[in-house]
């Protein structure tokens, strides 16, 4: 004899299983991977040297805390190089970025040189030995030297006419004086050295 399941049985049956298929699962958050990551940065600064055409500054990131770390400046693309060079003077933010993602940030600043005592020998010089021929707007034979820079510029002229041909200033310097100027070329003629 053929059994019939009555159609209200069949229904209920179907909307009970409906109803448990519905049940909404709940999916756990994935855990943050950085909540127990504590990266602390330290840095090195080297100065830029002012007057030179490229800019001399670098930073040097130091990261603890985790591991596979890459660094950026300024939100640039990360890199596995530690050291950024080519810097001019100014504020900038590095970033570093371990294995897992987690970032962190330190702003840091780059500062200009200060004057070298082989420069600063040769500017006192020229404060006291160059006057208004080349000081104070004088600008005899098309040549200024208010400014730091453009006594730094202009060391192999004054390298000439000071010492090698000794006619600047007309009444020229003592061989004290001659011996700084060349000093300071010796170094490097930059306003640092
Ligand atoms: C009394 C004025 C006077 C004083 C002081 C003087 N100069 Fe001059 N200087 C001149 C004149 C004028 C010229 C242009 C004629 C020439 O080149 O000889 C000149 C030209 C120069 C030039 C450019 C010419 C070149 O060969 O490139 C340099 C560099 C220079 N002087 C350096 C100095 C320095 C450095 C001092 C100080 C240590 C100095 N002078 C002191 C008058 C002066």
């Amino acid at each position: 004899m053929k059994k019939t399941i009555p159609f209200s049985i069949l229904l209920s049956g179907l909307m009970l299983t409906m109803f448990f298929s519905c049940k909404k699962t709940t999916t756990p958050a994935p855990a943050d991977p950085c909540l127990n990551t504590t990266i602390t940065i330290s840095n090195s600064v080297v100065t830029t040297v002012p007057c030179e055409s490229t800019p001399s500054g670098s930073i040097t990131i130091t990261a603890s805390g985790s591991t596979g770390f890459t660094y950026n400046k300024n939100g640039g693309v990360y890199q596995s190089s530690n050291t950024f060079t080519g810097l001019a003077a100014g504020v900038y933010t590095m970033g570093v970025k371990d294995v897992n993602g987690c970032t962190k940030t330190q702003v840091v600043s780059v500062g200009n040189a200060t004057a070298g005592p082989n420069f600063t020998n040769v500017k006192s010089i020229v404060s006291s030995k160059c006057g208004n021929c080349h000081l104070n707007g004088g600008n005899d034979g098309s040549v200024n030297l208010d400014a730091d820079c453009s006594i730094v510029s202009k060391w192999d002229r004054i390298n000439v006419r000071c010492v090698s041909q000794g006619n600047m200033p007309p009444q020229g310097l003592n061989a004290t004086q001659k011996a700084q100027i060349t000093a300071w070329v010796n170094a490097g003629h930059k306003f640092s050295d």
